[in-house]
């Protein structure tokens, strides 16, 4: 689907976006394996957690919907149903990791399948590390889904330094240790999103810049209600217009907060943007508030690399806040990049060409110089929500407006998207 967006005179008003992403699958993850009955309060709408949804109902979990809330009534350790298809975790990496990591402990056998990114997205990174904890797990040839798990022996605790930063590399590694008796832990060098381990109420130590996250069965959950704060990185889009338009401001409801997903707010103040946080509150350990965003100058600032892991589903936007801004955007040690739901560097890069901009693409960065042209251009989602999103807000930045080709994956993350920025955009 090709979608067209005008240019916008500016924005104003109040949104309440749905629920973060990270958190959704979590809780639905926690309240599947806890016994009994939980209850999931503003659980995101995306695509993606329906994937978690329908492989935990295919493990024999039962959710229902009530006024708008999730009640999820959990198997209980250990006590999965043994799935009679393929567990389709579609377009979400979330999904396909942080369940591999649950189903190396069951006593029965399991594949896992995706969509055609997912099936392309590397699994090497946990499956190295869940084997080593005695896992069995068959992948295609290149490491990639789909993947058999099948039962073990004997699942063994680790000590597992990750070599990339990863949230759901370190989840899936620690939600394996909720199954065992000894600690597992999981050392990170830079730290990644740390939903799980708030979630859990694990025990996370700070050993010089090393970060170290433990599980044991003791930290196994338990049913109780989860409140999904709305989504911080899909705020990024509508903090980033808004910054970017003449004589506009935005409020943004009960928006998470949590410390290792706040990057880009960071570096969008640091650059000059009046970004404020009101009614500050705090449920079942993640934070969340309003966020007040009004028009804003933005300068370019130098990006720092300890800051890459809590920004990196934010960097195509932020590259998009960075064309405006006074000076060059550059930034560096993002290779992860080239490995989510496309190849983001090359598919920000790709479109940016589009608009007349000087691009210069490394292997881990890219740096964009030059003017804007005025073209009216057709931009490329490559399938990847937030590619799409991006280019959306650039489309509406642009004089004469532009068009996003295969619009209709936004619904990966918030399929709510246009009607939210319907309501805020005149
Ligand atoms: C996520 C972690 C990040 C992020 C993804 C969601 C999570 O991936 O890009 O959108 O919920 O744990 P990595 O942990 O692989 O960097």
């Amino acid at each position: 689907m090709i979608q067209e967006f005008n240019s916008i005179s500016k924005v104003q008003g109040e949104l309440e976006l749905p629920g973060d992403k990270s958190i959704s699958h979590r809780a639905l993850f926690f309240s599947s394996m806890a016994e009994g009955e939980s209850r999931i309060y503003n659980l995101s709408n995306s695509d993606d957690v329906k994937s978690t949804q329908e492989c935990f109902e295919a493990l024999g979990v039962k959710i229902i919907i009530e006024n708008d809330d999730f009640i999820v009534t959990g198997k209980g350790y250990n006590n999965f149903d043994a799935p009679i298809k393929p567990l389709y975790a579609g377009n979400s990496g979330t999904t396909a990791r942080l369940l591999t990591g649950l189903l190396i402990t069951q006593k029965f056998q399991s594949l896992i399948t995706g969509d055609y990114s997912l099936s392309k997205r590397p699994m090497k990174r946990i499956i190295d590390p869940l084997t080593r904890m005695g896992a069995r797990i068959n992948a295609s040839e290149n490491e990639t889904l789909p993947l058999t798990v099948k039962s073990a022996k004997e699942i063994k605790p680790a000590t597992y330094e990750l070599p990339v930063a990863s949230a759901q590399v370190k989840s899936s590694i620690l939600i394996a240790g909720l199954h065992l008796d000894e600690e597992t832990s999981v050392v990170e060098k830079f730290q990644s999103r740390n939903h799980t381990e708030k979630m859990l109420g694990l025990k996370v130590e700070k050993n010089g810049s090393e970060i170290i996250s433990y599980s044991s069965k003791k930290n196994y959950p338990e049913a109780k209600e989860y409140f999904v704060p709305a989504d911080v990185s899909t705020a990024a889009f509508f903090i980033v217009l808004t910054l970017l338009s003449q004589n506009s401001s935005l409020t943004l409801k009960n928006v998470s907060l949590n410390e290792t997903r706040t990057g880009y707010l960071k570096i969008l103040k640091e650059m000059g943007g009046y970004i404020k946080i009101d009614n500050k509150q705090e449920k079942a350990g993640e934070e969340y508030g309003d966020i007040f965003v009004k028009s804003s100058e933005l300068k370019n600032i130098k990006i720092s690399e300890d800051i890459i892991p809590n920004i990196i589903d934010e960097v195509p936007i932020l590259a998009i806040a960075g064309i405006f801004a006074e000076g060059d955007f550059e930034i560096n040690n993002i290779s992860e990049l080239r490995s989510k739901e496309t190849d983001r560097i090359k598919a920000v890069c790709e479109n940016l060409k589009l608009v007349g901009l000087n691009i210069e693409e490394k292997e881990t960065g890219f740096m964009i110089s030059g003017e804007l042209g005025n073209h009216k251009v057709e931009f490329e989602s490559y399938d990847d929500h937030r590619i799409a999103m991006t280019f959306a807000v650039l489309s509406m930045l642009l004089e004469n407006g532009s068009k996003v080709n295969g619009f209709d994956c936004v619904k990966i993350s918030n399929p709510g998207f246009l009607r939210q920025l319907r309501k805020v955009t005149i």
